[in-house]
C-alpha cells in the first residue's frame, strides 16, 4: 500500500493549552511516527491574520507553536513541519481555487454565517465586520491541502466541513481543467473520537475563545495555581464524588493510565478531598509535560533554531509544492510562450 498522506495545520494565536495538547498535538505527534504515514503539519500564519490583527501576539504565537510542537518531539526528518506564509506556491493555488470556487458554496461556511446571524441579530448589516479573509477562509484551505495531495487531514468537529469544502474544488478543478487525468487529490477529514475534549476551569470546553484555558507549559507555582482554579461543587472530604461530571476527573483521564483512571475512580467513590484531588492532577500532568517544558524554555532562549526547523521544513515543503503549482498553472492556460 502506498503510503497515506497526512497533513493539518495549526493557526498560529494563542498559547498552546492542555487542550491544544491531548486533543490535537500529543495525537498528531504520535501519527507522525507512523511509518504508513507521510506527515505535513504546518502553522497557518495566513489563516491567523483573518482572527488577530495583533502582530506582536501573532509573532509570538507562531514562535510559541513552532517551539511546543518541537520540544514535544515531533521528528523533523519524518515530518514535514514548516510555516504556511513560507510556501508562496500556497497563495497562488488560492487564487486558482477562488476561481473555481462558487461564492455560494462559500456563503453556506459555519464561520461567516454565525457572523452573518449574530449581525442580523443585533439588527447590523449582515456582513459588518465580515472580511474577504472570513469569507474566503476555507478556499485559502484548500489550497494548503490540495497543495500536497493530502489524504487525510486530522480535524476537530468544527472543521470538517472546511474539508469538505476543499475536497468540492478539487473536483471542480479536476472537471474543468483535467477531463483526462485528475490532479487534485480528493481529501478526506478525520476527526479522532478517542482523542480527549478537555473540559475548562469553568467545565465548558476547554478554549481560548472561552477564556478558560490552562496553558501547557507553565512553570510548577503557575500549573498547580491554574489547576487550583479548576471549578468543583462543594462537597466536602469523605463525602462520594461523581467523577463523570467533574471536570477534575476528566483531565486525569486525559493523562492517565487506565489503572490510574480506575484508581482515581474510586477515589471519587470514597469521598476523596478536592484540594487532594487537585494535588495528584497536578503532578500527573506535570510528570508528563516537565521535560518538554525545560526544551520548551531552552528553544524559545534560541529562536534561531527554531527559525532553522522551519527553514528546513519549507525546503521540504516547497520540493512538493513546486512543482504541484506548475502542473496547475499548465493545466488552467498560465505557462511559458517559448
Ligand atoms: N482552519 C484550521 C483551524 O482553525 C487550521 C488550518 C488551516 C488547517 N489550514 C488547514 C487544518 C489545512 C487542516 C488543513 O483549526
Amino acid at each position: 500500500m502506498s503510503k497515506q498522506r497526512v497533513l493539518t495545520g495549526i493557526t498560529t494565536t494563542g498559547t498552546p493549552h492542555l487542550g491544544n495538547y491531548v486533543g490535537a498535538i500529543r495525537p498528531a505527534i504520535e501519527a507522525s511516527r507512523d511509518t504508513n504515514n507521510e506527515s505535513f503539519y504546518f502553522l497557518a500564519d495566513f489563516h491567523a491574520l483573518i482572527k488577530c490583527q495583533d502582530p506582536a501576539a501573532v509573532h509570538q504565537s507562531t514562535k510559541e507553536i513552532a517551539a511546543t510542537w518541537l520540544a514535544l518531539g515531533l521528528d523533523t526528518d519524518n515530518a514535514v513541519f514548516y510555516r504556511q506564509s513560507d510556501v508562496p506556491e500556497i497563495p497562488q493555488l488560492t487564487w486558482f481555487l477562488n476561481c473555481i470556487c462558487a461564492k455560494g458554496l462559500m456563503n453556506r461556511a459555519h464561520a461567516y454565517k454565525a457572523a452573518v446571524d449574530a449581525n442580523l441579530e443585533e439588527g447590523e448589516d449582515a456582513d459588518k465586520a465580515v472580511t474577504m479573509g472570513l469569507f474566503s477562509y476555507p478556499v485559502l484551505m484548500a489550497a494548503d491541502i490540495l497543495m500536497f495531495g493530502a489524504h487525510k487531514v486530522p480535524v476537530g468537529k468544527d472543521q470538517i466541513q472546511h474539508v469538505e469544502m476543499a475536497r468540492d474544488m478539487a473536483q471542480r478543478f479536476n472537471h474543468i481543467y483535467c477531463k483526462n487525468e485528475p490532479l487534485l487529490t480528493l481529501p478526506d477529514y478525520q476527526v479522532d473520537d478517542d482523542a480527549a475534549v478537555l473540559q475548562g476551569l469553568d467545565g465548558r470546553k476547554m478554549s481560548k475563545s472561552y477564556g478558560n484555558t490552562i496553558p501547557l507549559f507553565l512553570p510548577e507555582k503557575k500549573l498547580q495555581k491554574h489547576i487550583n482554579k479548576i471549578k468543583t461543587n462543594l462537597l466536602e472530604p469523605g463525602e462520594p464524588k461523581d467523577p463523570d461530571t467533574s471536570a477534575v476527573f476528566q483531565i486525569w483521564k486525559a493523562f492517565a493510565t487506565q489503572e490510574q483512571t480506575a484508581e482515581m475512580r474510586q477515589a471519587f467513590a470514597e469521598g476523596i478531598g478536592w484540594g487532594d484531588a487537585k494535588k495528584k492532577l497536578f503532578a500527573l500532568i506535570n510528570e508528563e509535560v516537565a521535560e518538554a517544558r525545560e526544551r520548551y524554555e531552552d528553544l524559545l532562549a534560541r529562536p534561531a533554531d527554531i527559525e532553522a526547523e522551519l527553514q528546513k521544513g519549507a525546503e521540504k515543503a516547497r520540493s512538493f509544492s513546486r512543482p504541484m503549482l506548475e502542473k496547475v498553472r499548465a493545466a488552467v492556460g498560465i505557462s511559458g510562450l517559448a
